[in-house]
């Protein structure tokens, strides 16, 4: 069995730390905390999981035990403990985004692959059954050229979050919502598309108390062709929603709640000359599947889904959208 540690016992945390426990592939037997309030919160949640709390992620990374880690971390130490945790020689599944800038990204995946240890970023929309059907269908071109994506990511879990919460900092999370739910819609993007040209980003407080900004909108243009219309939104209900049009048909997948307690998904096919049809996806541990194919990787069963050059295409694009943001300017995107 894998061992790792799980670094950030906040919200996340809490989410994967008992996953984890359901899982034959992956264990966890230590979590790291480091703020002492929330550590002692904790005894409760330890003992029904029989984790044991460290305050310092050192330890973890010096215990002989342990063969990976999962950072469930503040964006901006993401780089920073990937390349500790690497040059430790442990296995890294981060939390996205996986670093706030392409300079980062690069030197995170440099540490990863001098050390020889598995990366795995925390974008689980890839392990959805109806997403890996849509890209399947758009891979097999029954649907002809991928043309434009239209995605969206809303949710309103944020209004509840102290004035002061990290996640609601311009430091921690510029762009108002591209680091908590853009940033997945720009993966399954570049999934499609590749590495990103250039990108236009807005975002605005409209309709909340979020001053760092609760509605953005982002086009993104592609090296090979093709755009991406992202939208996301955190001061209304929850609604995903992911579609890739093509020069023969369209498929959409459309999530029916929040990732964190899936209730399913619903894909429509549109082809040329056919019919609508819908199909329903029951509810499905993506979360958990995108750990355990981290244990794949880490194990040598398999290589991770999600190529190298993607996280850095993906993280490149991510600095342009927080430049394009910040300035209202057309940024280009780094390669
Ligand atoms: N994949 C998803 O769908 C998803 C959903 C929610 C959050 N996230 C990601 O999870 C991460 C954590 O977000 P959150 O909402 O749980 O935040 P949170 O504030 O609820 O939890 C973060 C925790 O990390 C702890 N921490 C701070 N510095 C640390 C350090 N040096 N070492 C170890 N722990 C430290 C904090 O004390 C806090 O308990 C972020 O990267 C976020 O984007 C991903």
């Amino acid at each position: 069995m894998f061992n790792v540690a799980v670094a950030g016992m906040g919200w996340w945390g809490k989410i994967i730390v008992p996953q984890l426990k359901t899982s034959s592939k992956i264990s966890v037997s230590k979590v790291v905390e480091p703020n002492a309030a929330a550590a002692a919160g904790l005894g409760d949640f330890a003992r029904t999981h029989s984790v044991e709390i460290v305050t310092d992620l050192n330890d973890v990374l010096r215990d002989p035990a342990i063969q990976g880690v999962v950072l469930c971390t503040p964006h901006t130490l993401h780089a920073d403990q990937i390349v500790a945790a690497a040059n430790a020689g442990k296995h890294v599944f981060c939390e996205k985004p996986l670093s706030m800038n392409r300079a980062d990204v690069l030197r995170a995946i440099k540490a990863v692959n001098d050390n020889k240890v598995a990366l795995a970023v925390g974008h689980e929309k890839r392990f959805e059954p109806p997403i890996l059907e849509a890209m399947r269908i758009i891979q097999s071109g029954e649907l002809g050229t991928p043309l434009q994506i239209e995605a969206n990511f809303s949710q309103d879990k944020f209004l509840a979050l102290a004035a002061d919460n990290w996640r609601l900092s311009g430091k921690e999370a510029p762009a108002g919502p591209m680091t908590a739910t853009g940033i997945h819609l720009l993966d399954l993007s570049v999934g499609v598309f590749g590495e990103a040209e250039r990108v236009f980003a807005s975002v605005k407080q409209l309709g909340s108390q979020l001053v760092n900004g609760d509605t953005l909108a982002i086009l993104v243009t592609f090296k090979k062709g093709g755009h991406a219309l992202l939208s996301a939104v955190l001061a209304t209900p929850f609604d995903g929603r992911f579609a890739v049009y093509c020069n023969k048909g369209w498929v959409e997948v459309r999530d029916k709640t929040h990732p964190e307690a899936p209730e399913g998904w619903v894909l429509t096919k549109t082809v040329r000359g056919g019919s609508r049809t819908v199909q329903e996806f029951p509810p499905a541990p993506n979360v958990l599947a995108n750990l355990e194919a981290f244990a794949d990787a880490a194990e040598g069963r398999a290589p991770y889904p999600v190529p190298q050059s993607q996280m850095i295409a993906n993280i490149s694009a991510l600095e342009a959208i927080f430049q394009s943001a910040a300035t209202g300017a057309i940024v280009d995107v780094v390669s």
